[in-house]
């Protein structure tokens, strides 16, 4: 195609996507508009409940969720692994400790995300099959400030694996091997059924698909602890 040979000169993308996909998406739009510089990009960060209601509301080009998004008339293509671990201080007691059951896990405070959070859903879906409610020592609407609560001595919390992606596992942050966890999930693009995608959405469509997969793992590569 012509527009291929020549980048995709000029024209506007608009994308909503949810807070955890800020610590991959960027990237792959970073290499994207390398190699298509006439493009203005408009990012939305916010939440699975946000999304979906822009998604049902067809106002983005491209929605960028947790898991697949349910209950609405859309075409959701899954694109990388989106892992959701359970993290401790580095002094926690359960720190080392192998094969956690849930129900220990569900003995302690946690710092959870917001309603309407996928990555709080994820986590209260997992352990609400088991019986089990987490309880709620605070409630934060960020993954940074969660993951500084943590380190604060607050509780455990429940994020995805990609929240650890410029740090890895540092000093302070360590993943518990919980019984269950890494909980799998997977990123989905979605857009409306029918919609007509435009030539510049639908090759950011297909970058996502090419390459969304080797930006989380560089991701989720970042520096072991010392
Ligand atoms: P959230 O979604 O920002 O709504 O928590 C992230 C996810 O589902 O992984």
């Amino acid at each position: 195609r012509l527009a291929d040979m020549r980048g995709l000169r000029q024209g506007k993308l608009n994308l909503a996507i949810v807070s955890t996909a800020q610590y991959f998406l960027p990237r792959l739009l970073g290499s994207f508009c390398d190699a298509n510089p006439g493009i203005e990009v408009a990012l939305m960060v916010t939440n699975r409940q946000t999304v979906l209601e822009r998604l049902s509301r067809n106002e983005d080009d491209l929605c960028i969720l947790g898991t697949p998004p349910e209950g609405l008339d859309v075409i959701a293509t899954a694109i990388a692994d989106n892992p959701l671990v359970i993290l401790a201080r580095h002094d926690h007691p359960l720190v080392g400790s192998r094969n956690i059951p849930p129900e220990r896990v569900a003995r302690e405070p946690f710092v959870l995300r917001e309603p309407g959070s996928g990555t709080r859903l994820a986590a209260e879906r997992f352990f609400r099959a088991r019986g089990l409610t987490l309880p709620m020592r605070m409630e934060l609407g960020s993954n940074e400030a969660i993951k500084q609560a943590v380190i604060g001595g607050l509780g455990l919390a429940a994020l995805s694996r990609d929240t650890l992606a410029l740090e890895g596992q540092t000093g302070q942050l360590k993943v518990l091997d919980v019984d269950g966890f890494p909980l799998l999930r997977q990123w989905q693009v979605a857009y409306p059924r029918g919609k007509h995608l435009s030539v510049v959405a639908q090759a950011f469509l297909d970058h996502l698909i090419a390459h969304a997969q080797q930006a989380v793992e560089s991701g989720a590569r970042a520096p072991a602890p010392a």
